[in-house]
């Protein structure tokens, strides 16, 4: 029985293989509620503080949707013009003041370890949202199940990752739940926006089959999986590089069709340019499905960390 009660969210790392089977028997379970009534009562009383100080659209709504169709209730901000922030205050002194007033906490910020951070100050389960360019866990898990949702299993599928896999922290948490289904994976960029190598060298480590190519359509071919990734504007310090290199990749139907009219076409959204929108009607485009599978799962994260899930409180 797996125990995620009081615990923070910060990595895909930090994940075995039992929590993740849980997480998304969970969502499973959540969905399947939903079908029959809007809200559940679970989380009723508990408040979760959304602190954003990145810009988002279903990260933090699908967090304020999934705490409120638990029964719960949520307050925070989505830009720091309106908080103390703008007025010098640190990090640190923020968190413990949201501390004070909610249950959970979850974060988004611009740079690397933030919500690490955060969650050393905070008493109460922090979930990183996204740190800048490091990590975005609770992504990695909305896409782990909704590549099993697609798929019907996950273990030994070929999922090609594509785009700005330097910046993308979705593929950075992304790898490190793949490895516990030994998938092959395919890393298709430019070479310069390559995956670091602290982020392959684990599952290198593991023995796992990692392939480099910037050759978009040779990956399509193999994969059962491809997931196209935004190049990062924001992380670049020079806009001529982004010049550059935007439009690096783009998936159009025609190619789909041609290369591999089976492959599940993924994408954590938002698309720039990298997938054309004659993409978005084929059956086999998951990204918006991808969207909504966000709320389920961070039900489930929600119910696990406080603690809601378990002997004589739920299934
Ligand atoms: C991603 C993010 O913020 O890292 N978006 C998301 O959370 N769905 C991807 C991106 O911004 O490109």
């Amino acid at each position: 029985m797996i125990n995620l009660k009081g615990k923070d969210i910060l990595s895909g790392a930090q994940f075995s293989r039992e929590e993740l089977d849980r997480i998304m028997d969970l969502a499973g379970e959540f969905r399947a509620r939903l079908e029959r009534t809007p809200s559940l009562d679970l989380l009723n009383g508990y408040i979760l503080a959304t602190l954003f100080f990145e810009p988002s659209t279903r990260t933090r709504l699908s967090f304020e949707t999934a705490m409120q169709r638990l029964g719960g209730r949520v307050i925070g901000f989505s830009s720091v013009e309106s908080t103390s922030v703008a007025k010098g205050e640190s990090l640190a002194d923020t968190i413990r003041t949201v501390d004070q007033y909610a249950d959970v906490i979850a974060i988004r910020h611009p740079r690397i370890g933030a919500a690490r951070e955060a969650a050393e100050v905070a008493e109460h389960p922090v979930i990183n949202g996204g740190d800048g360019a490091g990590e975005h866990p609770t992504q990695a898990l909305l896409d782990l199940y909704t590549i099993r949702r697609e798929r019907g299993e996950i273990d030994g599928l070929t999922i090609a990752l594509s785009g700005d896999l330097k910046y993308g922290r979705t593929v950075h948490s992304g790898v490190q739940v793949y490895r516990h289904y030994r998938c092959r994976l395919i890393l298709v960029a430019p070479d310069a926006l390559r995956m670091p190598e602290e982020v392959i060298a684990p599952l290198r480590a593991q023995g796992l089959p990692v392939e480099e190519t910037t050759d978009l359509e040779a990956a399509l071919a193999q994969a059962d999986v491809l997931y196209m990734t935004r190049i990062q504007k924001e992380r670049f310090s020079d806009p001529a590089e982004y010049e550059r290199l935007k439009g690096s990749y783009i998936l159009t139907r025609e190619m789909v069709e041609r290369v591999n009219p089976r492959v599940t076409i993924m994408h954590p959204l938002p698309r720039v340019d990298e997938i054309a929108p004659d993409v978005d009607a084929l059956p086999n485009a998951a990204y918006f499905r991808q969207a909504r599978n966000g709320v389920y799962v961070r039900m489930a994260l929600l119910a696990l960390v406080l603690g809601r899930i378990g002997a004589g409180v739920w299934v």
